[in-house]
């Protein structure tokens, strides 16, 4: 694509609803990245321009579709992808001014995550890539998680540490620098989000089970049952949340039905953040990073926000975290995460395909 004179489009700015002028990419003064996101069960599209400016997105959640089972059902997952996507497209598109030309590149979630869902995303892209002649790369999802860190503060700067919690991943990553990560410790079983979804079904309040834990649990008495931490003592960064499943389940059982809502989940809510927290602490003092960041959906919880922000005042590091809306699975992570690996080199083609177990450190 060769330079050409800018060209303005009208919009709407996502948070003030403000009218708002795109340059287009053929300015060569700004790149407009679409991300698409379909790792599991949210179809997210995202128009960003350069590195940080969101000129729209658009999600469908599958919640609705998901829920009666518990869980996210993969086939299901793949076909409301399938039948959301473009016509999502044509909203952003619609919404935000944009024309396809005006795009210059496609960032697109290439795993890790459904393999069925995954397909759903990288077909896409591929085939607008291909109609469009704009270049494609290659997300990995969960450096998109990073990047909703970078995105919301400008001001952080590597090495920083990253808590990625969420539906289905507890890790905790250094990231040394744009594009070169280690993983400090993980889950042995279930993820943390994972755990708030089975305890949620358990208790009978549905699908996701974090923000119903997190409501249900309002008013309630942390300390009412001691739900274990566990590996609480192995001066290890690894986690396990079988346990505190195990032990809701049971605890329900002997209550005959006479739950103290509030009371259990303030009490889970509390072990699920202590067990997160006891172990994230431990990389803080290893690695003597002190800049530490939170994603995945699990970091919406306000109980987690809290308490590693009051660790931190104590053993004084700082803590960054996203806005609430960019924890979640959401396409501007994809497209900043995007954006960043193109501006330093990295290139896909149109022989891409999904890696569901794509892994980014070493
Ligand atoms: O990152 P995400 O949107 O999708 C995955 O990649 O998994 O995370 C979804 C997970 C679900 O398990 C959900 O229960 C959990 O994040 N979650 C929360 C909260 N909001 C979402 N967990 C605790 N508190 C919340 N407020
Ligand atoms: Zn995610």
């Amino acid at each position: 694509m060769g330079p050409a004179a800018p060209a303005e489009a009208a919009g709407t700015d996502p948070d003030t609803g403000a009218p708002i002028r795109i340059r287009t990419v053929r300015s060569g003064v700004s790149l407009l990245t679409l991300g698409i996101e379909t790792s599991c069960d949210d179809t997210a599209l995202a128009i960003l321009e350069d590195n940080s400016r969101v000129v729209g997105d658009v999600i469908s959640s599958q919640i609705a579709d998901h829920s009666p089972f518990g869980g996210v059902v993969p086939e299901l997952a793949s076909r409301k992808h399938q039948e959301t996507l473009l016509p999502l497209l044509r909203t952003l598109l619609a919404e935000t001014g944009v024309s396809p030309g005006d795009i210059g590149l496609i960032a697109v979630t290439a795993g890790p995550g459904l393999m069925g869902s995954l397909l759903v995303g990288v077909m896409s892209a591929k085939a607008l890539a291909q109609g469009w002649g704009t270049p494609i790369i290659a997300v990995n999802h969960l450096e998109g998680h990073l990047y909703a860190n970078i995105l919301s503060h400008p001001e952080l700067r590597h090495p920083f540490l990253c808590l990625i919690v969420s539906g289905g991943h507890t890790e905790v990553v250094l990231a040394r620098d744009h594009g070169e990560y280690s993983l400090l410790g993980a889950t042995r079983d279930d993820a943390a989000g994972e755990a708030y979804d089975k305890a949620s079904k358990m208790l009978g309040l549905g699908y996701p089970g974090g923000p119903a834990i997190e409501r249900a649990a309002a008013g309630g008495n942390p300390d009412a049952f001691a739900f274990p931490v566990a590996m609480k003592d192995s001066g290890e960064v690894e986690f396990s949340f079988s346990g505190v499943k195990t032990s809701l389940r049971t605890a329900l059982l002997k209550m005959n039905g006479e739950i103290p809502l509030p009371d259990v989940c303030a009490s889970f809510q509390r072990a699920v953040t202590e067990s997160l927290l006891i172990k994230f602490e431990i990389a803080v003092e290893r690695t003597k990073v002190d800049r530490v960041t939170l994603s995945g959906g699990v970091a919406a919880n306000a109980e987690l926000r809290r308490a590693l922000t009051e660790l931190g005042r104590r053993k004084g590091f700082e803590v960054f975290l996203p806005p609430r809306k960019y924890c979640t699975d959401n396409a501007i992570m994809i497209a900043a995460a995007g954006y960043a690996s193109y501006s330093r080199g990295s290139r896909s083609d149109l022989s891409l395909t999904p890696d569901p177990s794509w892994k980014i450190w070493t």
